[in-house]
């Protein structure tokens, strides 16, 4: 029984993993040589970031800017060539992922921490393609992955107050490396992230703007009008929304 359980586990990740690595992959198809490109963060645009650095290697001639340490670390192990806003203010097509994508392709992100710079590059890109894997979708935003909020580390507990009167209630995320002991996670901003638990946002562009306007919030996870495709992995193949 425990075996059979195991089992079916291992049958499931490995089925995201390969939705996650299709869309990756068929997003990479539109980069062409000459562009700058926004490199997302998260584990399935890891997936594009190991085929960009392939199709580097066989001569495509991109300059990427990364959205995270994490990202640029992987992108210099890849050989990606790297620039920053400052050199290339305009961003010609980024990959990214997300952790809720809705039907019109509003979305939450900031899983892996990387929401403020997400946005900051996301604001700068003329186009923006989403890659996700189908457990992503999501008829309401915040019904399936609470929203992250990045804070700033002076007075968080009152910034924290502001916040959970618009969503109720939030936790304060923990660094969760087996290597360092329990405490708050620090962003490649060097603030705290909320991630808050909402019971549905029904209208993301003003929670969006709400939680924006409490002092000490940096940036919120809801990216409103921002994606220009959605490419999902599924089980079948790939599906897209635009
Ligand atoms: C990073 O902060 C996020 O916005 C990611 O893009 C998002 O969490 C998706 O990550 P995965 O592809 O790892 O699910």
């Amino acid at each position: 029984m425990l075996f059979r359980r195991l089992f079916d586990k291992l049958i499931r990740i490995m089925n995201t993993e390969n939705q996650k690595k299709l869309a990756a992959e068929k997003a990479t198809e539109s980069v062409q040589s000459g562009m700058i490109v926004g490199l997302g963060t998260g584990s399935t645009v890891y997936y594009a970031l190991l085929k960009l650095g392939a199709m580097v290697s066989e001569g495509l001639d991109i300059i990427g800017i990364p959205t995270s340490e994490g990202t640029e670390k992987i992108a210099l192990e890849e050989k990606i060539p790297l620039t920053t806003l400052a050199t290339h203010p305009t961003i010609d097509l980024t990959i990214d992922g997300a952790d809720e994508v809705d039907a019109h392709l509003n979305l939450i992100k900031g899983g892996g921490a990387a929401l403020v710079r997400e946005k900051i590059i996301a604001n700068a890109s003329k186009e923006i393609l989403i890659v996700v894997d189908e457990s992503k979708v999501s008829r309401v935003l915040g019904t399936n992955f609470p929203l992250p909020v990045e804070i700033v580390r002076f007075g968080w507990e009152a910034t924290q107050t502001a916040v959970n009167r618009i969503c109720g209630k939030s936790t304060l995320r923990q660094n969760t490396s087996q290597d360092e002991d329990a405490s708050p996670l620090i962003t490649d901003n060097g603030n705290y992230i909320l991630d808050c638990h909402f019971e549905g946002i029904r209208a993301p562009e003003a929670v969006e703007m709400q939680i924006n306007n409490i002092p000490g919030v940096v940036e919120n996870g809801i990216f409103v009008n921002r994606a220009d495709q959605v490419i999902i992995g599924t089980s079948s193949g790939i599906q897209y929304m635009e």
